[in-house]
């Protein structure tokens, strides 16, 4: 069954984009030696900000709206799934959907008004789920339809939290949130982790809220992912930190790298793959 993975957290800058980014990159190199349709990861951007898509080397290229993923989220009958596919430059097997953001703002706006307007990503992605062994998909950091059409579409929600002040206080409504898709929509929803990102080990700030998560969710706090200048560096090159900073080694069971980041989000790549086998 192919597994469907929302990183969610309404607040911004806690690290989602740069999670999704490297959670699909670290599955398509962990995986690519599977058979087909196992080693295919999908990385699905629900921002209108498109920032997760700069991480495939794509945005050079304008896309119209409809030949993009807001077409898909909108039109009746929708456009072909198929056909818009586009595969990543840094991965030959991790694919994503083209956006583009002026239509992404408007799909937003107008989903509300639509029928099935919660169900519109699920039903889109119903054609190529056979396709894939991932998919992972990127959200924005509001309450609203594009958040809710991700969980509504997944089977499993991953929230990065960023270990500073303020961190944890504002996951209730995203809890409330996933409540009511598990009740309405997706009753096997699962969360399947915490994972405490911009870490600094110095500061004390940072052991009291992992203190605070492992109290709050116990055996759902994933081992977390320190502040590092290379996440950043390798956003901005338009790659993902196993492009920016390859592995020295890479077998059939795991990835092994000197590069802290690197080796960070493999072994959150690692303890998903258990998680959902
Ligand atoms: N572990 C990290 N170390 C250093 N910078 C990070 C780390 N995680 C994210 N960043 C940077 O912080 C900013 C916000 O991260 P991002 O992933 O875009 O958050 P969100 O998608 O939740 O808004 C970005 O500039 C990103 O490059
Ligand atoms: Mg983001």
């Amino acid at each position: 069954m192919t597994v469907i993975l929302t990183v969610a957290n309404e607040k911004g800058g806690v690290g989602k984009t740069t999670t999704a980014v490297n959670l699909a990159a670290g599955l398509a190199l962990r995986l690519r030696d599977e058979a087909a349709p196992k080693s295919r990861v999908l990385l699905i951007d629900m921002d209108p900000q498109g920032h997760a898509l700069l991480a495939t080397a794509y945005g050079s290229e304008t896309v119209t709206a409809q030949e993009s993923l807001s077409a898909l989220l909108t039109e009746t009958p929708p456009p072909s799934i198929q056909r818009m596919l586009r595969v990543s430059q840094n991965h030959e097997n991790l694919f994503f959907l083209p956006s583009n953001r002026a239509s992404m703002v408007d799909a937003s706006r107008v989903l509300p008004t639509l029928m099935a307007n919660e169900s519109r990503l699920k039903n889109a992605i119903q054609p190529i789920l056979d396709q894939f062994g991932y998919i992972i998909i990127d959200t924005p950091p509001t309450t609203g339809d594009l958040l809710i059409n991700s969980l509504v579409a997944s089977t499993h929600v991953l929230i990065p939290v960023e270990t500073s002040y303020l961190g944890v206080s504002g996951l209730r409504e995203l809890q409330r949130t996933i409540e009511e898709v598990r009740m309405h929509f997706q009753p096997n929803l699962k969360v399947l982790g915490y994972l405490p990102t911009l870490c600094e080990e110095q500061r004390a700030e940072t052991q009291d809220i992992l203190a605070e998560l492992q109290k709050r969710y116990p055996k759902l706090v994933l081992s977390p992912i320190h502040k590092s200048s290379d996440l950043a560096y390798a956003h901005s090159a338009h790659m993902d930190v196993f492009t920016y900073r390859p592995p020295r080694q890479r077998d059939a069971n795991q990835i092994e790298s000197s590069s802290r980041p690197t080796q960070e989000y493999a072994s959150v790549v690692e303890k998903i793959m258990k998680l959902t086998r």
